[in-house]
C-alpha cells in the first residue's frame, strides 16, 4: 500500500475544462500547472486527470488512440512530465486515466487488428470467426473489415473492446485467458503502465476495471488474476504506485489488487441514498436534503458490509462527483452541500473531489458533447473569477469548450475565497481537519455510534474523535453524551452540559478527552 494513499485527499480534474492558457477554449497541461496552487490550497495532495491521450475524442478521451502521446489540444508530452514535477514540488501526486478495456477504431493496434492478412494484432481484439457471425450478449460490429468476423465493443461503436480472453468458452474464435495473445494484451497495457510510471506518473484511475475477461465468472476471478498480476508488478517496481478501480464492488476489486475502489452512483446503492436519491419516484429521499426523507440506514446497509469485508485490503473511495455524475448542486443547496462533504470527508477511505464542487458549481442542462450526453452538464468550465468566461480562458466566449453557468449568482472561486462562509472556505477547512487528525484518514477506525430508521443524527466514531451530522432541518438528538472539545462544527451544536444537541442542519466533530 503506498503510503502517501493514507493521508491522500484527491482532486479531479476535467482536463477539458479546468483552465485554458493558451486562448482555444479548452483546457490545458499548462493551465492544471497553474492552478495546483489552488489545488494544494483547497487541501488537495493527489490529482486524477481524465484521459489526457491523443483521441478522435468520440467518448471525451476515453476513446484513447495512442496511449503515450499527450492530446495536442492539452499540450505535449513534456508539459505532462512538467506538470508531474510541479505537482510533486507541491507535495502532490498524479494519478492518469488508464483505460485497459477498449481502445479507439483508430488506434494503430485496431487498424492491424482489422486486416485480412493475420499478424501479430489480429488477437488484440475480440473478433469472431465470420462476417456473418455475430456476438450473443455483447454489442458487436460487423462489414467494417477487411477481415472475415466481426469484433465486440466495449463501450460506444468507436470503442472495440481489448482481448483478454473469456472464461467460460462456447465458441471457438473464444480464446482462454491464458492463451498467449491475450497475455500479449495485458503485457502491452503494462507496458503502457510503465511508460507514464517510469515518467513520474504516480498511479492510475482504471477505467471500467472489471471489463477485460469476457464471460468471466460471478467473482470476476479471471479479470482479478489480471489485476493482482499488475499489482505484483507495482509492488516489486514501483511500490509507491496506487491503482483505484472504477468497478464499486470493493470486495472483487481490493481482494484483486486494487488499492482503493469508488463508491459510485448507482441507483439504489448506498451512496446513491446519500446525494442523489431523486429518480425513483419523482420525489427526493436524498439523506442530505434538509426536508429530512432521507434514511442513514439505507446507506449504512449497503456500506458497511463491504466496509467491514475490505477493510483490511484497500480503501473505498467517496466521491462528491465525478465526469460521468450529476453535480450534487444540481439538487442540494449550499448548506446541503457543507453536510453532504463533511460526512464526505470524514468517512474512512480515500475521497476524492471533482473539481468545481468545492463551490457548488451547478449541473447545466446543456447539448451533448463528444459523447457526453447528459454527463456534459457535469463538464462545464470551471468558473475561476469574475472576468471573462470566469477566468477560464481569454477564447471568444462562443467558443470554449461549453458553456458556462450565466446565471447572476454562479459561484465563483474569487467571491467564495472572500466569503469566510462560503462553500469553497468549509471544504478547506474539512481537508485540514483530515489532514490535521490520523483518526479521520484512510486507516482510522469507524464504528456507528447512532444510527436508526428515519431519524436524525447520525453519529460515528473514529478513533478519538466523535463525528455527528444533522441534515435535517429540525433539531436532534441521539440521547449521546458526549464529553471533550467540539474542534468542527457547521450550524449550531451544543454539548449542553454532556448531552450532544444538534440545531437544524448541522455537524460536529468532538475530540474527546
Ligand atoms: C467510464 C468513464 O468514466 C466514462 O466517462 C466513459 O465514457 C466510459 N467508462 C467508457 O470508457
Amino acid at each position: 500500500m503506498p503510503n502517501w494513499l493514507k493521508n491522500a485527499v484527491f482532486y479531479e480534474i476535467y482536463p477539458q475544462t479546468f483552465k485554458d492558457t493558451n486562448g482555444d477554449g479548452i483546457g490545458d497541461l499548462n493551465g492544471i500547472i497553474e492552478k495546483l496552487d489552488y489545488v494544494k490550497d483547497l487541501g488537495c495532495n493527489a490529482l486524477w486527470i481524465n484521459p489526457c491521450f491523443d483521441s478522435p475524442f468520440k467518448d471525451a478521451g476515453y476513446d484513447v488512440r495512442d496511449y503515450k502521446k499527450v492530446a495536442p489540444r492539452y499540450g505535449t508530452n513534456e508539459d505532462l512530465y512538467s506538470l508531474f514535477d510541479e505537482a510533486h514540488a507541491r507535495g502532490i501526486h498524479v494519478l492518469l486515466d488508464l483505460v485497459p478495456g477498449h481502445t479507439s477504431e483508430e488506434h494503430e493496434w485496431f487498424i492491424e487488428s482489422k486486416k485480412a492478412e493475420k499478424n501479430e494484432y489480429s488477437n488484440r481484439y475480440v473478433w469472431t470467426g465470420s462476417w456473418i457471425q455475430g456476438i450473443a450478449g455483447h454489442p458487436y460490429i460487423g462489414g467494417e473489415a477487411d477481415r472475415d468476423g466481426c469484433y465486440m465493443l466495449n463501450f460506444f461503436k468507436c470503442q472495440p473492446a481489448l482481448n483478454y480472453g473469456f472464461l467460460n468458452r462456447t465458441e471457438n474464435w473464444q480464446l482462454p485467458p491464458d492463451h498467449p495473445d491475450c497475455i500479449a494484451t495485458r503485457e502491452a497495457l503494462k507496458d503502457v503502465m510503465r511508460f507514464w510510471l517510469d515518467r513520474g506518473c504516480d498511479g492510475f484511475r482504471v477505467d471500467m476495471a472489471d471489463s477485460l475477461v469476457k464471460e468471466d465468472d460471478e467473482n470476476k476471478s479471471a479479470t482479478g488474476r489480471i489485476w493482482k498480476n499488475i499489482r505484483e508488478m507495482l509492488d516489486r517496481d514501483y511500490p509507491e504506485a496506487a491503482i483505484i478501480s472504477e468497478w464499486s464492488n470493493p470486495e472483487q476489486s481490493l481482494k484483486n489488487g486494487f488499492h482503493a475502489d469508488f463508491y459510485l452512483d448507482h441507483q439504489g446503492n448506498g451512496y446513491n441514498t446519500l446525494l442523489r436519491d431523486y429518480e425513483t419516484d419523482g420525489g427526493d429521499h436524498s439523506y442530505f436534503k434538509k426536508d429530512g426523507k432521507g434514511d442513514i440506514m439505507r446507506f449504512l446497509h449497503d456500506y458497511l458490509p463491504k466496509y467491514n469485508a475490505t477493510r483490511d485490503d484497500g480503501y473505498i473511495s467517496f466521491i462528491t462527483c465525478n465526469h460521468d455524475t450529476p453535480r450534487p448542486g444540481r439538487t442540494l443547496d449550499i448548506n446541503e452541500l457543507k453536510l453532504a462533504y463533511a460526512m464526505i470527508l470524514t468517512l474512512p477511505g480515500v475521497p476524492f473531489i471533482y473539481y468545481g464542487d468545492e463551490i457548488g458549481m451547478r449541473y447545466l442542462d446543456i447539448p451533448t458533447k463528444e459523447g457526453g450526453y447528459t454527463r456534459t452538464g457535469s463538464r462545464t468550465p470551471m468558473q475561476w473569477d469574475s472576468s471573462r468566461n470566469y477566468g477560464f480562458s481569454d477564447a471568444d466566449t462562443d467558443s470554449l469548450y461549453l458553456p458556462q453557468d450565466t446565471s447572476e449568482d454562479a459561484p465563483t472561486v474569487e467571491a467564495q475565497l472572500k466569503d469566510s462562509d462560503s462553500l469553497l472556505n468549509e471544504v478547506k477547512a474539512l481537508t485540514a481537519l483530515r489532514h490535521k487528525y490520523p483518526d479521520l484518514q484512510a486507516d482510522g477506525s469507524f464504528e456507528v455510534v447512532y444510527a436508526a430508521d428515519e431519524r436524525f443524527p447520525f453519529v460515528f466514531r473514529r478513533g478519538k474523535l466523535l463525528i455527528a451530522v444533522n441534515p435535517s432541518a429540525e433539531k436532534a438528538s441521539a440521547g449521546i453524551t458526549a464529553t471533550g472539545e467540539i474542534v468542527h462544527q457547521i450550524g449550531e451544536v451544543s454539548l449542553n452540559g454532556e448531552e450532544l444537541i444538534m440545531k437544524p442542519q448541522s455537524f460536529a466533530v468532538v475530540e474527546s478527552e
